[in-house]
């Protein structure tokens, strides 16, 4: 018969174990002091690394043997460390980098959101404004280095699987003219536009000073300059461009309550009556993975968003004045929730 003493000592340990918020911020303490970029294909020791770092070998040593555990850098003799693949992606020239993301989700002023977590429970405001007073929008216009390290991080994210949401929706090519609703810095249209060139032209709809941040993207250059692709910089709520044939948005549904994406989902009906609306969001379900449940909760504490079902979605696009006509899996954790505008 088992001991109860022994497994309730077992699962003490075993609740100790999950209580450190480690990972994720060595993560981004690799990825902020470069450790990536400095051990490139070869190997060195934790003082060498330390040395070209700037940094205690020390605790650097215990940075990468946490991230060890996870396939994020090996240890290939004692004291002596290389990059992984999982690593690799902390490279800031890696083609499907992470770099700004792994950044990102440590920084300081993000992180004190996670501070805020319990508060936030209470409160009913998104753990961000508690921690900042303020919006993150608004902290990201009044911030702009800041700014640079999320805007960055959102391409990553979608330089990552752009490629592979797009190719998932076939029907994006029979579309004169898609506008990008939240678009960032162009790189999911730049992906719809890489993979459909019966697309006539793509617009990228967010705020003036990201889409600024796309006008320097050196791999948009030809694109901006053939006129193939438009910036189109403003509030999405005061004006989306007008007589597109498809609006699509990627990541921006969740960041919004209902009231605010029916607002949208009227203005995109009056600018262009019959277009559809195709929207790459994370959708819940009961399998919804354990990736997408913590993004949920990221979702809560930055900006009260919301994972929606496809139910949630249904309602929301009709009282939008849509009608929620499929739901594409892509193979990301990514689904294209297609409307079309209800008669
Ligand atoms: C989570 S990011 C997603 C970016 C991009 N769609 C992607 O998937 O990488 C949300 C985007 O919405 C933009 N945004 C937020 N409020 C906006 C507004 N009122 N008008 C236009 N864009 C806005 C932000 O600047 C940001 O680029």
């Amino acid at each position: 018969m088992s001991d109860p003493f022994n497994a309730e000592a077992d699962d003490a340990f075993a609740i100790s174990q999950l209580m450190f918020p480690t990972v994720g911020l060595c993560i981004s303490v690799a990825a902020q002091h470069g450790l990536a970029d400095v051990l490139d294909d070869g190997r060195l020791t934790a003082t060498e690394l330390a040395e070209r770092t700037r940094t205690d070998p020390g605790g650097l040593a215990k940075v990468l043997r946490v991230l060890i555990e996870e396939g994020i850098f090996r240890e290939v003799e004692p004291g002596i460390f290389e990059n992984t693949p999982l690593s690799r992606l902390l490279r800031r020239d890696h083609p499907r980098s992470q770099y700004a993301m792994a950044c990102l989700v440590g920084s300081p002023w993000l992180w004190a959101s996670w501070g805020k977590l319990s508060e936030a429970l209470t409160d009913g405001r998104p753990g961000f404004e508690l921690a900042h007073g303020t919006t993150l929008w608004e902290y990201l216009a009044r911030h702009p280095e800041d700014a640079t390290i999320f805007n960055g991080a959102m391409t990553d994210f979608s330089e990552a699987l752009g490629d592979q949401v797009a190719a998932a929706y076939p029907e994006f090519a029979s579309n004169g003219v898609i506008a990008d609703l939240g678009g960032g810095t162009g790189s999911y249209l730049n992906a719809i536009l890489r993979a459909y060139p019966a697309v006539a032209r793509g617009v990228l709809v967010d705020l003036e000073s990201v889409v600024e941040q796309a006008r320097s993207r050196p791999d948009l250059a030809q694109l901006l300059e053939s006129g193939r692709l438009e910036l189109y910089g403003g509030d999405f709520f005061e004006a989306v461009p007008a007589d597109v044939d498809m609006y699509v948005v990627k990541q921006v549904m969740h960041s919004w309550n209902d009231d605010n994406v029916v607002r949208l989902l009227e203005s995109c009906r009056k600018a262009s009556p019959r277009a559809r609306l195709v929207a790459a969001e994370f959708v819940r379900d009961d399998k919804t993975s354990a990736f997408v449940k913590n993004f949920d909760l990221v979702m809560t504490v930055t900006m009260n968003g919301n994972v929606r079902s496809q139910a949630e979605y249904a309602d929301v696009f009709r009282r939008g004045g849509y009608e929620l006509t499929r739901v594409v899996p892509t193979s990301t954790a990514f689904s294209l929730v297609e409307a079309r505008p209800s008669r």
